[in-house]
């Protein structure tokens, strides 16, 4: 089988009449590593896709697959599989004929390509199907089609836009577990695109953040989710209370951040930002504690629960701590511990490395 290639972009753009879609991107992935773009609506990830697919020309930049420079080669002379972001099967032919498409493209010889096609829709768990027409399909087994058809000829590069947009959540948790086997066990290269952000976390080796057609993070998903760079990637990826805070002289070694909404102030690691500026304490609901005098924290703030929202194995809670400021604290439901009420005041306390301050 063959190992996955290299893939390296040198800023790439994408204008349209004027509009950048995406405007100087610029990664390295190594053989064999699975990356997700993350990002919202129009931040230029499929404009990205289409261009190291050979499907849309770059306005300037260059693509590079195994060193080899791919920038102005056929689509079907890259080596590269995709899976659209709507599939895009072809509706007039059958599943094997749409799986069998990419190899007809390559002239592969009828009975080669035949067992191919027979090999790939076994390994999706299609092997019965390839007389079907496309709209005889569920949505699940659509996806599957295109991802054999994007597997055929044994690409060293896969791209995948959304793949499992579509697909309910048990479909989508079984689905992901396919991709990750497939790709280990081909050791493909992979550059995946989700809107899910537990799917990114879960399935990546990196994640890149675009934004406005720019990658504005590359780290892994621990990174990404842990100590994000920017208030911009903290606020996309997971669910985040972001606390205005003022940085306060380092007196005596400490760290201190003041809250103007409280006129409190707490410890908080402030080394990267001047005496004076405003910042954002950034910390997830899950770093949150309730909690009660006869375990204090080192930060810790009165409130009133204002609301709770039930997820099954935990609790989102919002807890008001002053007029102009709410907090979410998510806590797990292990069947002890204090009550937490609607209603009822609770304290609500944090380590100082669970919080990170991020520029405003
Ligand atoms: N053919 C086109 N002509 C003009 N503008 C385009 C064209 N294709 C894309 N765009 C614009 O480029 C930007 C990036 O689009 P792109 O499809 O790459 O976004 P995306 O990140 O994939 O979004 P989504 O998450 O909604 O799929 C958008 O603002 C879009 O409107
Ligand atoms: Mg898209």
């Amino acid at each position: 089988m063959p190992l996955g290639a290299s893939l390296s972009l040198h800023e790439l753009t994408r204008f349209y009449e004027g509009f950048g879609a995406v405007k100087g991107v610029s990664l390295s992935l190594e053989a064999g590593s699975f990356l997700t773009l993350l990002g919202p609506s129009g931040s230029g990830k499929t404009t990205t896709l289409m261009m190291i697919a050979g499907f849309a020309e770059p306005t300037s930049g260059r693509i590079l697959v195994n060193g080899r420079d791919v920038t102005h080669v056929p689509a079907h002379q890259r080596d590269i599989g995709m899976v659209f972001q709507n599939y895009a099967l072809f509706p007039h032919m059958t599943v094997a004929e749409n799986v069998g498409f990419p190899l007809r493209m390559r002239k592969v010889a009828k009975s080669e390509a035949a067992d191919r096609v027979q090999t790939f829709l076994k390994m999706v768990g299609l092997g019965e199907y390839g007389r079907r027409y496309t709209h005889q399909l569920s949505g699940g087994q659509q996806q599957r089609v295109a991802l054999a058809r994007a597997l055929v000829f044994s690409p060293s590069l896969v791209l995948m836009d959304e793949p499992l947009g579509a697909l309910d959540r048990r479909l989508r948790l079984q689905m992901q577990e396919e991709i990750k086997g497939l790709q280990s066990e081909l050791g493909l290269t992979v550059v995946y695109v989700t809107h899910d952000q537990e799917e990114a976390l879960t399935m990546s080796d990196n994640i890149a953040v675009m934004e406005g057609g720019l990658i504005t993070s590359y780290a892994s998903p621990r990174t990404t989710y842990e100590t994000p760079g920017n208030r911009f990637v903290a606020g996309f990826v997971g669910e985040s209370n972001f606390i205005r805070c003022r940085v306060v002289e380092a007196a005596g070694g400490g760290s201190t951040a003041h809250i103007p909404a409280l006129d409190v102030s707490v410890e908080a690691d402030t080394s990267s930002h001047a005496p004076g500026t405003d910042a954002v304490i950034f910390i997830r609901p899950e770093r949150l504690r309730i909690c009660d005098d006869s375990s204090p924290q080192v930060n810790q703030l009165a409130g009133v629960v204002t609301g709770e929202i039930y997820l099954g194995e935990s609790s989102m809670y919002r807890v008001r701590l002053g007029p102009d400021l709410e907090v979410r604290v998510k806590r797990p439901n292990r069947g002890y511990g204090k009550p937490v009420t609607v209603g009822e005041p609770c304290m609500v306390g944090w380590r100082p490395a669970d919080a990170i301050v991020l520029a405003a």
